[in-house]
């Protein structure tokens, strides 16, 4: 959601790396997140000046050019996502606060008792502009200065009475030298250069200038200078503490690499990307997790699993139920992380929930690792972005590795949030005894084989590519699969729905008969995920079924199978083969296809494939 950026340093006469330019460059790099509205605050020659823009960054950087912005130490930048207020120039970050507008602040998050604190702060003689609630926090935080001098403590004084989700920074005209930050439930990362330091709301703000950053924790305060970095909580205790660590990802990961979108590169990155989230897992034989912190003797206690999570990390968690419950025999229930919290699920100290989540931020999920938690339950959180708040609120972390994922539509993640699920599963497993060695060994022999059978898969997607420019015009597709099908259906559709602005629905097959089959009419596409003949061959013989029942009422059926499978070919209109592998793997294969269909499907109707509208990659607030 929105991108936030701050720079303190010693860049000020250098040409194009001015702390505007820092400032816009961060801006660039988290572009990602998805916004609609910018802008930048800098402290020239003692003065503030603010920029700020409806729509893209271009708008912004016209705005700004041939401004006044060359001299100064420090600049805090935003891009926003509307919440309380619609997307105007006025709305738009950094807002200015103070009698005179002396400080400028930029907010990621919700501020819950705004309303009362604008009326307080009107009352005082403060004049607010926007509509948003983040201006509130601007005017406490120019409040609290008048008292204390010192914007440190006046910002940990307005943290303090906020209530919420926020992460905030602040430049004031008094204090040119530096940006002054602070965090309640909203993501907040320092990077730390040589002679200058960085403020982001993930490490992508500054991944070109520096690899070491710090973590800042919840509800602390952090001031930062060119050559200092202090971080207090909203106690004014000092923190001394704060965990340093080097940013793993390149900064060229972040570039598209040739593609025509990031998301295309994504897609085609997915045999490194899981083959890094299986990678040095199995040591002598024995599965390891070096992120499980959790005592085995309380893995073999648990008596049920819930995977919590959103959208398309719930979509590999419906898929990790049905690897483990049959390798570990544990009840595992699949439950949106938005939903959990407010039916009153039924947690106990045997609980273990399953946190799955890309960004390590969404909010819905991490409300419910809280809820899980004061529950008395162990929680593991599945997550790519290390230093992130879900695994970090966690009892143990298992990270994807399979590097930034950009374009707002996840794909790469996804594919890595399955494989995690399914060491997450085979660890268990050998915990609790469910599995004998050779019994593990074998599947994880399977496992990599999968990231050559990715590739093979991606290596031959001409087909898919030329299928999605011919349908480019469709207005609805339907998807069906059974077993681990089922969630790759949901998830084909998903992807479709958008980046493509396609109506698109993922059904059980076998839910079909029982109301959907009345959507197929003549022409109507329809996907259907088959799965191998050599597994289990009932539900193969039924999938095969589904197919000539919607083909008889006049759908176009397009039909993945794995190589060699005969048996689609007489009611098939189109087969895309993928390799043979376990049933449960081929979660991992087949959904890549229907990655790449939207994917091209989108390309040619010259849609914006990364920043899809209406859509944030992280979604913080609830
Ligand atoms: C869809 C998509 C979203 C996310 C969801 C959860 O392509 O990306 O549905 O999967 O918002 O995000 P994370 O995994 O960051 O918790």
């Amino acid at each position: 959601m929105c991108g936030i950026v701050g720079y303190a340093g010693p860049r000020a006469q250098a040409p194009s790396s001015r702390p505007v330019d820092v400032a816009l460059q961060g801006l660039a790099r988290l572009e990602y997140r998805g916004y609609d509205s910018a802008g930048v605050a800098v402290i020239d020659d003692g003065s503030l000046r603010v920029t700020k823009r409806a729509g893209k960054l271009a708008n912004l950087r016209e705005a700004l050019e041939g401004g006044a912005e060359t001299t100064g130490q420090v600049s805090i930048a935003h891009t926003r996502w509307a919440t309380h207020g619609g997307p105007t120039d006025v709305n738009a970050h950094p807002h200015q606060g103070g009698r005179q507008g002396e400080i400028a602040v930029v907010h990621n998050g919700i501020i819950e008792n705004f309303a009362g604190l604008r009326a307080e702060l009107e009352a005082d003689g403060f004049s607010f502009l926007s509509e948003t609630d983040s201006e509130a926090a601007a005017h406490l935080v120019a409040r609290e200065m008048e008292g204390v001098g010192d914007l440190t403590e006046a910002m940990r004084r307005a943290a303090a009475s906020l209530e919420g989700a926020f992460t905030l920074l602040a430049v004031h005209q008094d204090a040119p030298d530096t940006v002054v930050a602070a965090r309640r439930n909203s993501p907040l990362v320092v990077g730390l250069g040589e002679g200058e330091n960085f403020l982001g709301s993930d490490v992508a703000a500054f991944v070109d200038s520096t690899k070491e950053a710090l973590e800042i924790g919840q509800d602390q305060v952090v001031t930062v200078a060119a050559d200092e970095v202090r971080i207090i909580d909203f106690d004014g205790t000092e923190v001394t503490d704060a965990k340093r660590y080097t940013i793993e990802w390149d900064a060229a990961a972040a570039q598209k690499g040739g593609y025509d979108s990031f998301m295309a590169k994504e897609i085609h990155e997915q045999a490194g990307a899981v083959a890094d989230t299986l990678l040095g897992r199995l040591e002598n034989g024995s599965l390891k997790l070096d992120e499980m912190d959790i005592d085995p003797s309380v893995l073999r206690s648990i008596d049920k699993i819930v995977v919590v999570a959103c959208g398309t990390a719930a979509n590999a968690g419906a898929v990790a139920k049905y690897a483990i419950e049959h390798w570990c025999r544990i009840p595992t229930e699949v439950e949106l992380a938005h939903e959990f919290r407010y039916r009153d699920p039924v947690v106990t100290e045997k609980t273990l929930v399953v946190a799955i989540s890309q960004s390590g931020e969404t909010m819905d999920t991490l409300m419910a690792v809280r809820h899980a938690r004061e529950q008395g339950a162990k929680v593991i959180a599945l997550c790519n972005t290390r230093g992130s708040t879900i695994p970090r609120e966690s009892d143990a972390a298992l990270y994807l590795h399979v590097g930034p994922e950009i374009a707002v539509a996840s794909t790469k993640a996804y594919l890595g949030q399955i494989a995690a699920c399914y060491l997450l599963g085979l660890f268990l497993a050998q915990t609790r005894g469910n599995l004998y060695p050779d019994e593990i060994a074998a599947l994880m022999g399977d496992l990599e084989q999968i990231p050559d059978q990715i590739q093979q898969v991606l290596d031959s997607s001409a087909q898919v590519e030329k299928l999605a420019q011919d349908m480019k015009d469709v207005s609805s597709v339907l998807f069906l699969g059974r077993h681990v099908g089922y969630p790759t259906a949901m998830e084909g559709a998903l992807k479709l729905k958008e980046i493509a602005y396609i109506h698109a629905e993922g059904f059980a097959a076998g839910e079909l008969k029982h109301g959907p089959i009345a959507l197929v009419e003549e022409g109507q596409p329809v996907f259907v995920i088959v799965p191998s003949p050599n597994g289990r061959h009932s539900l193969h013989s039924k999938v095969v079924s589904n197919i000539q029942e919607v083909r008889a009422r006049g759908a176009r059926t397009l039909v993945i199978a794995e190589e060699g499978d005969e048996a689609v070919l007489p009611y098939a209109d189109e087969v895309i083969w993928v390799p043979a592998t376990r049933t449960l793997f081929a979660a991992l294969l087949t959904v890549i296809p229907l990655q790449i269909f939207s994917c091209e499907l989108a390309t040619a109707k010259g849609l914006d494939v990364d920043q899809p509208r209406n859509l944030a990659k992280s979604v913080t607030v609830e």
